[in-house]
């Protein structure tokens, strides 16, 4: 066993008795979200932890990451846990990140599943590849479709990926235009959702992305079938037809065994996807900076 998967096995351990339950599904949160990101952008190498610098704006102040990707504390506080535990610099972030997501996501309930080790840091990261690559909510079902397909994912990764966010918030910007103009609504839903957010203000409050956004389960998929989607993108997933897409909602609506090993499978997928290896990139020694 590599140095480096050796001290991978230590994470779990390290970050437990660090952090309580709560704060690991919080964790997940964010780290699938970044996991997402990272591996959409450039191949999950952790180029979304940067911060900014004089010479570049990092994806953290890109539009679509504003809110989403809080926690990078905890991100720096298991870094700077396996560099200790590991006595050096030996795991790159991008690593971290993806067992950190593997490990939270299974502790929620999601099959356990093996994480490919080796992956290395970026040395940049970019405002503009952030903005211009992560699928905007308003797109339509073949716009996500050929968003994920342009990153060698398919139909069912996206149907799978997006029940990520039967965790989490969303600010109102980002689906008001969905609760004002689409009919595909549930309609105590939408008063509601336009009670939280009145047209013209409110943009920053949040709503919950399906109705138990603190438990990994497969009501993100039962709200579908209720037209309770949150964003106009995941209620683009099911319109009650019978679809590929629909089917697959059907499907993990009430099967959250299913659910779970897919979630598993196209994490997997994605966290695979582009990696820097070898001398590529580096092993970052703090998530934030390029050493
Ligand atoms: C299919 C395309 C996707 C779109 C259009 C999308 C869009 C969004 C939007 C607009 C938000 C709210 C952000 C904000 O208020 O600033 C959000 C939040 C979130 N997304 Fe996605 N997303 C997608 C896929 C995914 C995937 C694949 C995952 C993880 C597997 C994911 C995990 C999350 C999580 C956990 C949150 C909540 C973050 C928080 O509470 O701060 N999303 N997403
Ligand atoms: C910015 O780039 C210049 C030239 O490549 C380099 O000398 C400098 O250290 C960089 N600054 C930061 C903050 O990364
Ligand atoms: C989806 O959106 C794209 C881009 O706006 C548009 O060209 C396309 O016609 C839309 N597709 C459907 C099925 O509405
Ligand atoms: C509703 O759609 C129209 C036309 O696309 C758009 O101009 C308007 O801003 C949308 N309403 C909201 C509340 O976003
Ligand atoms: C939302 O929050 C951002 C960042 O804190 C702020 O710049 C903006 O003015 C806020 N918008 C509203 C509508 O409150």
């Amino acid at each position: 066993m590599t140095t480096a998967a050796f001290c991978v096995q230590l994470i779990c351990r390290v970050v437990s008795p660090i952090f309580g339950f709560d704060l690991l599904v919080v964790l997940t949160i964010l780290i699938s979200a970044i996991l997402m990101m990272s591996a959409i952008l450039r191949g999950c190498d952790g180029s979304n932890l940067l911060d900014d610098t004089a010479n570049f704006t990092g994806e953290k102040t890109a539009r679509p990451n504003l809110n989403s990707l809080r926690g990078f504390d905890v991100i720096d506080e298991i870094k700077a846990a396996v560099n200790s535990a590991c006595y050096g610099n030996v795991v790159s972030c991008a690593d971290i990140l993806a067992i950190a997501a593997r490990d939270s996501v299974n502790i929620l309930g999601a099959p356990w599943y093996q994480v490919q080790l080796g992956r290395r840091d970026s040395l940049t990261a970019s405002l503009n590849d952030a903005n211009n690559d992560i699928p905007p909510p308003f797109f339509n079902l073949s716009s996500l479709l050929s968003n994920f397909q342009s990153h060698s994912l398919d139909l069912k990764d996206l149907v799978v990926l997006s029940g990520g966010h039967t965790i989490g918030l969303a600010r109102c910007t980002t689906f008001v235009a969905r609760i004002y103009n689409d009919t595909n609504i549930n309609p105590n839903f939408d008063a509601t959702l336009k009670n939280i957010c009145p047209v013209n203000s409110g943009g920053n409050k949040t709503f919950p992305l399906d109705t138990t956004t603190t438990v990994f389960d497969t009501v993100y998929y039962q709200d579908l079938l209720q037209q309770k989607g949150l964003l106009h993108s995941d209620q683009q997933l099911f319109d009650g037809g019978n679809s590929e897409t629909d089917d697959l909602v059907r499907y993990y609506s009430n099967n959250p065994y299913a659910f779970g090993e897919d979630f598993g499978v196209s994490m997997l997928k994605m966290g695979n996807l582009k990696p820097l290896t070898g001398s590529n990139g580096q092993i970052r020694m703090n998530c934030r900076r390029v050493n």
